[in-house]
């Protein structure tokens, strides 16, 4: 291995321009993208090592505490606090397609994973909106912004249903995330009445506001990277949920659940944890690329978690948890390593007592993220940029003639 001395100048943020790299004849090998930036944006702020998270500025608790998430919505693509309700009654007034959604939906079996759904789903949408494809067109971007969030809506609570095999119902309810829990049908407990139905309303649209933006995951990476080739929107959010889907990202939610219920009991936390630590399995819903200290959004949905389990009943799978979280923070493995809870370590509990099914948290949470998705896009596409198309280290046979 050859060694090489490069001279290279970085900027306030201590970013240097790849390209120079480039110039000087060397390349980052980063598969992970652990020291690349991708982008530069003004949407969302972490501190990982402090723990903290700020929406164009502003505190996620703050945020958590005082909006709602349709105004979070426009606080994170507008960059300011709007004084009017504009973006709700735009969403809440968007006309939806949805029988065509239903006829995606129901071309899938019962039963059918929803995000398997809702990533169709958002292709088909795409079909029924050829003007997206003006994709520079930053008015055309602005009036889609509602729409998708409605179809959105109406689509992850399509697919909620379908996989649950009921019908789902009709969206109705002051909130974006109270429509949401109506659109649902009867994949949503019902049966607790109207007052419970609005705690699960409230608590829900929390659990949105805080999974609206996280800058630059892996799902928000997609879409900027298929965006970067002036793709249209709907299909940029089909590589994102895609991306979404997976359970080292916010398929952990669905995961976290189903380790403790697989766990199943506290005389079991223990050995679970020995086989951790072997690195037999994963501790779902801890660690983070970026926070190497409590994740914020957790402390939050712990009190979200209270809240609902006041009017569901206790859940025996919070005890574990809360075991789990225990040991994991006194223990020299985590501890040395910097693994904390993350956001969907306790989420998954609230999912469960308003009544989702484990199948349906990545959809909720890709409900909620598509605000961030589509940000990040309106932001690339107002801006500078080429197609992101990495450098590969070639590692393969030299050229050969065939015999
Ligand atoms: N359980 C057990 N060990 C872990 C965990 C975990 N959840 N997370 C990290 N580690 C270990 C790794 O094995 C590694 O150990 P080593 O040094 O002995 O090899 C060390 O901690 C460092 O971890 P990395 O793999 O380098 O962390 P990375 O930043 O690449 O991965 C990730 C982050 C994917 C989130 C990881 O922590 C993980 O798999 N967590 C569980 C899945 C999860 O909860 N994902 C949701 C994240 S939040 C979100 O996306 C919405």
């Amino acid at each position: 291995m050859a060694r090489k001395t490069i001279e290279i100048e970085v900027d306030e943020h201590g970013a240097f321009n790849g390209s120079e790299l480039k110039a000087q004849g060397v390349l980052s090998y980063d598969q992970p993208l652990l020291a690349t930036a991708t982008a530069r944006s003004a949407i969302t702020y972490i501190d990982g090592e402090a723990g903290i998270l700020r929406y164009r500025g502003y505190p996620i608790e703050q945020v958590a505490e005082q909006m709602h998430f349709l105004q979070v919505a426009a606080l994170l693509h507008d960059g300011e606090l709007q004084k009017d309700d504009a973006l709700r009654d735009a969403v809440f007034g968007a006309e939806v397609d949805r029988d065509r959604i239903a006829a995606v939906v129901q071309s899938f079996p019962e039963g059918s994973h929803p995000m398997a759904i809702l990533i169709a789903g958002f292709a088909a949408l795409g079909a029924s909106h050829p003007e997206a494809k003006d994709v520079k067109n930053g008015e055309m971007r602005k009036q889609f912004f509602p729409i998708v969030l409605a179809e959105t809506l109406e689509l992850g609570a399509q697919a909620i249903a379908r996989h649950a095999g009921v019908k789902s119902g009709q969206a109705d309810g002051d909130t974006y995330a109270r429509r949401f829990v109506r659109a649902c049908g009867g994949a949503v407990d019902t049966s607790r009445g109207d007052e419970a139905l609005d705690v699960f309303g409230k608590a829900l649209d929390v659990l949105f506001v805080l999974h609206a933006d996280h800058e630059l995951n892996a799902g928000t990476n997609a879409m900027r990277a298929i965006g970067s080739a002036e793709t249209d929107m709907y299909s940029s959010l089909c590589g994102a949920a895609a991306a979404l889907y997976g359970p080292l990202h916010g398929g952990a939610n669905e995961a976290v659940l189903r380790m403790l219920t697989e766990i199943g009991s506290l005389d079991n936390v223990a050995d679970y944890i020995e086989r951790v630590k072997k690195h037999e399995v994963l501790l779902y819903g801890f660690g983070h690329r970026v926070y190497k200290n409590y994740d914020p959004r957790a402390t939050v949905i712990k009190g979200v978690v209270d809240e609902v389990l006041a009017v569901a009943g206790e859940n025996p799978l919070l005890a574990i948890a809360q075991e789990l979280e225990r040991i994991a923070l006194e223990d020299e493995y985590f501890v040395s390593r910097k693994l904390y809870p993350n956001v969907d370590f306790y989420s998954g509990i609230a999912y469960r007592a308003i009544g989702f099914e484990p199948a349906a948290f990545t959809v909720l949470f890709a409900v909620a993220r598509t605000v961030g998705w589509l940000c990040h896009y309106d932001e690339l596409m107002s801006g500078d940029f080429k197609i992101t198309r990495p450098a590969q280290v070639y590692i393969g046979s030299g050229a050969r003639d065939l015999p």
